[in-house]
């Protein structure tokens, strides 16, 4: 087997809620080493987590500036860099490893403004590095076909997509106790926005990959039901595509019992197309006459998110391929680049703008 490329993470320690779902998905592909680390701003979680996963301790660093410079100057410096902080945090981590030369994978949402997250795209194709953002849903392959048989047109013409991203976590006031809440509701770590870009991001970038239609407008209400949060816990977002099609997104963290629940239906003129992540690997597709035909996809690893790791898959493979020479960049590149974050920031701000002003419909 050819050598593995190297890989270091920013943030995600062994207590984190996402830091091992993408160490689990990088394993499972197979073709990259976690060799490098600043898990935590706390060195005992960094340890801790570099020792879990058997990084030596020169290459486990206090801050992530720190391990930017030591990484770079390196001969066997790191591929890329996982950066699984708290969002306020990417643009800085990002842009810094972005200057010292290095690749860089990212967590939703890409950073909390426009202007930041355009900054990074110029950067990275400025110094021709790659630049993935981890929208893992899209990685599923009932996904993939479902796009697929869009784009064919099986569907006929898309009329209506209607989503529902509903979680019940946020439905009490937690954030004294619970760490991944207090910062996704504390507008200094997370920006304008909590459930429409916590979540919001991934519905945005979701509907975006399977219709394949450029937002014209869209209207927002933002609420905030739980008292004395600065930020929303409730979202409620319609869309006008660029043709005649709309859609209707609902995003939501007070939906008291409802655990992850992220559903799709998408409306053709022919058909329709249903995908719940509660089935992730099954798609449905609903005739005129009831008839219902389903399709499920059998190659299921038990224990890994195949979602998580084909979003690794395709970046890994595109960033292998353009060690070797090919012509691979952010605009032709087969993962979710820096311009789909880019796409999922102007979302987030267009949605603030549109609920900030009375719910009027803004130009996207
Ligand atoms: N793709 C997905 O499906 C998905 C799911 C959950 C979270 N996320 C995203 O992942 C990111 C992290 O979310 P989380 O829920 O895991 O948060 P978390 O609070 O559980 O973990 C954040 C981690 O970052 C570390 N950290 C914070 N600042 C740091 C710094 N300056 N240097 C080094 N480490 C630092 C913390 O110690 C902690 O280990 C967020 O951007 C979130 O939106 C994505």
């Amino acid at each position: 087997m050819s050598k593995k490329i190297t890989y270091g993470m920013v943030g995600g320690s062994i207590d984190s809620m996402i830091g091992e779902a993408h160490r689990n998905a990088i394993l499972s592909d197979g073709r990259a080493k976690l060799v490098s680390g600043c898990f935590s701003r706390d060195y005992k979680k960094t340890l801790k987590t570099g020792k879990k996963w058997g990084i030596k301790k020169d290459r486990l660093y206090e801050n992530y500036l720190e391990m930017a410079e030591e990484e770079s100057k390196k001969k066997n410096k790191i591929d890329f860099v996982v950066i699984a902080t708290p969002n306020a945090s990417h643009y800085e981590i990002a842009k810094t490893f972005l200057e010292k030369g290095i690749n860089v994978v990212c967590d939703k949402p890409l950073t909390t403004t426009v202007k930041e997250a355009e900054e990074l795209k110029q950067l990275a194709d400025d110094n021709d590095l790659l630049l993935c953002v981890t929208y893992s849903y899209v990685g599923y392959p009932v996904i993939s076909l479902a796009r697929h048989k869009i784009e064919k047109g099986e569907l006929g013409e898309i009329r209506f997509v209607n989503v529902q991203y509903i979680q019940g976590w946020l439905a009490k006031k937690i954030e004294d106790e619970n760490k991944q809440a207090q910062w996704r509701l504390d507008p200094n770590q997370s920006g304008f926005a909590n459930t429409t870009a916590d979540i919001g991001s991934h519905v945005e970038n979701m509907v975006s990959y399977l219709i394949g239609k450029e937002i014209d407008s869209l209207c927002a209400r933002l609420d905030t039901f739980v008292e004395s949060r600065k930020l929303d816990d409730n979202s409620t977002v319609m869309i006008n595509f660029k043709d005649k099609s709309k859609g209707l997104l609902y995003m939501s963290q007070i939906a008291i019992g409802e655990n992850n629940n992220f559903n799709i239906s998408v409306y053709g003129s022919e058909a329709t197309l249903k995908w719940s992540f509660k089935q992730a690997n099954k798609l449905t597709i609903l005739h005129e006459d009831h008839e219902e035909e389903t399709i499920q996809n059998e190659d299921e690893i038990p224990g890994t998110n195949i979602g998580f790791k084909n979003t690794y898959t395709a970046f890994i493979t595109d960033l292998i391929n353009k060690k070797n020479g090919e012509i691979l960049t952010n605009d032709n590149a087969h993962f979710q680049s820096v311009n789909a974050g880019l796409r999922g920031m102007r979302f987030i701000e267009k949605c603030v703008e549109s609920s900030k002003n009375g719910g009027i419909w803004v130009k996207f």
